[in-house]
């Protein structure tokens, strides 16, 4: 794969095709980690005398005009962010586009609008992607959170540019990622939370190859205590995945795997704020509650581990951390993170925010900006955005 860094840039129009899919609340960006991210290698092309031609998704339209998901917003804060002119484009091709595009003088931005307003995008419709082609002299892509979608601005019209290289964000979680991959650091303790078992099962399956610890919290718990026999109460538990569970728990001891799961939870009448809540050990696990969070003394475990890795992999919460009451697992585990000298790897946007909320985002060594992206590489998984980028990769 090539680096921006490695094209000549000056007086060319650079497609840049970001992920800029940031929640909305109420027509404002809830959270502007992925614009914040994709900032340098935007800057980049400027300084380098390039015209940014940037493109992205916004939720998911369905291959029709939602005003609602206009990237408007997102031009509003690039042009703050940037501090020089960001024109949001009509479209994200046509005419008038084209026209946009190439009047643009050198130092201003071009945003083109969100690329799924039509259906050519998920499609990969060639004659969409020569469309999206023609408004630039060569492409870059920094849109890691998209790089597992074969669509046109990721897969299709890459075939069209002599001239394509990964963005500076796109380099750097590849360079993270690939380190889990590759020879880790041991011990290498993986985190993995959140609700279902069935999400994380590759990733599991994966890592179980790297790993010396893995440590499981979240919903997903109950369904690996369950498999084993133990009681739950009212918690939530995949029926259908206690057969893959039991077989994960085996694979890790054949590897000599150490598969931690909670020796305690916080347990709630409801899993609901202002519910009456219990610390409550595994082994005695009242039949009329429900599991909101991993309990102090697994905390504790966790973070021992943590703490002394080389390597370290979070993703997913440790309960329903959006309710305070529910919140000092995933809070533990954030600050364990923080505390730990080795290499520290967050993915997922639930721990993402949990880190953020425990003011330690910058306390990590590498915080992933992709979701469904960065699952589906730790699985190991050819990604069809990175192939694309491939120095080999038909032209
Ligand atoms: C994400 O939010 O994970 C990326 O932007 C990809 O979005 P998608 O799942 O709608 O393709």
């Amino acid at each position: 794969m090539r680096s921006v860094r490695d094209l000549d840039l000056s007086g060319k129009r650079v497609f840049l095709r970001a992920d800029l899919n940031v929640p909305l609340a109420g027509g404002t960006i809830a959270d502007a980690t992925r614009i914040d991210a994709t900032l340098p290698t935007i800057r980049l092309v400027l300084e380098r005398g390039g015209r940014p031609v940037i493109a992205s998704h916004l939720g998911r339209p369905k291959g029709a005009r939602q005003p609602e998901l206009s990237l408007k917003p997102v031009a509003e804060y690039l042009g703050k962010a940037l501090g020089v002119p960001v024109t949001l484009a009509p479209d994200c091709v046509g005419e008038a586009t084209e026209r946009l595009v190439n009047a643009a003088p050198p130092g201003q931005v071009v945003l083109l609008e969100n690329l799924r307003f039509h259906p050519e995008e998920e499609q990969n419709d060639d004659a969409f992607a020569r469309q999206l082609a023609r408004l630039a002299d060569v492409y870059v892509d920094d849109a890691f959170g998209a790089v597992h979608r074969a669509h046109a601005s990721t897969v299709g019209m890459t075939k069209y540019f002599r001239d394509k290289a990964a963005g500076l964000l796109l380099e750097r979680e590849v360079k993270f990622l690939s380190g889990l991959l590759e020879q880790p650091a041991q011990p290498f303790v993986a985190v993995l939370g959140g609700a279902k078992v069935s999400d994380k099962i590759g990733v599991i399956e994966s890592l179980v190859q790297r790993v010396s610890t893995i440590c499981i919290g979240g919903a997903m718990a109950y369904t690996f205590l369950r498999a084993e026999q133990k009681p739950v109460g009212r918690s939530r538990v995949e029926a259908d995945k206690l057969d893959v569970a039991r077989e994960v728990a085996i694979r890790a001891t054949d590897r000599g795997v150490t598969l931690l799961l909670p020796v305690d939870h916080l347990a709630a009448d409801k899993p609901e704020a202002g519910a009456r809540t219990t610390v409550v050990d595994a082994e005695h696990f009242p039949a009329d509650l429900i599991g909101v969070d991993i309990g102090p003394r697994t905390a504790e475990i966790y973070r021992a581990r943590i703490v002394k890795a080389k390597t370290v992999l979070w993703n997913g919460p440790m309960g329903i951390f959006e309710i305070d009451a529910f919140a000092k697992g995933t809070i533990a585990i954030a600050e364990a993170l923080a505390a730990c000298k080795g290499t520290t790897v967050v993915g997922g946007g639930d721990s993402v925010a949990a880190l953020r909320r425990a003011g330690k985002i910058d306390a990590v060594t590498h915080v992933s900006t992709g979701g469904g992206a960065s699952l589906e590489f730790l699985e190991g998984r050819e990604l069809p955005g990175l192939l694309a980028l491939e120095e080999d990769a038909p032209r």
